[in-house]
């Protein structure tokens, strides 16, 4: 289960992902918005919670440039958030990072680079290894 949100700005880009990506087999939770003006950080915070605490795997947060939300979710204990706008980025987030949210921008990408890049996201394992170490110490920075 992949949860998913946006604010206002994304509220298409959103749906296309949902459908394009539910016909090759992935399950949605859509934390909204469904087209009321909203802000971002609390579609982030909802998000975020259900990858925490509601058994989502990821998430996927998308607003005017992904910035927002990317600010917004990465202040929210144990989420890794990556805003992403290219493949290379998107598969080594995964790979290196271990990324657990994905964000982008409903205002700068169009919609068949997004669906792409969240097949990426989804589909795309971590590495682990000496990478699990710089995860370790990203997570040590939140008890500073
Ligand atoms: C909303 O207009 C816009 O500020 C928001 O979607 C996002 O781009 C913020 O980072």
């Amino acid at each position: 289960m992949i949860a998913i949100g946006c604010d206002h700005a994304g509220c298409e880009m959103k749906a296309t992902i949902i459908e394009a990506l539910s016909a090759k087999g992935f399950e949605f939770r859509d934390m909204g918005t469904n087209g009321e003006p909203c802000d971002y950080p609390i579609i982030a915070e909802a998000v975020c919670k259900e990858v925490l605490e509601g058994g989502c795997e990821k998430g996927i947060l998308i607003c005017g440039t992904g910035i927002g939300m990317s600010i917004a979710a990465n202040k929210i204990k144990g989420i890794r958030a990556a805003l992403c706008a290219d493949s290379f980025s998107t598969k080594f987030t995964r790979l290196h990072n271990d990324t657990n949210v994905m964000c982008m921008g409903a205002r700068t990408l169009g919609p068949g680079l997004a669906c792409e890049l969240a097949e990426i996201f989804l589909t795309t394992g971590f590495e682990g290894g000496r990478h699990q170490r710089r995860v370790d110490l990203i997570t040590a920075l939140e008890e500073k």
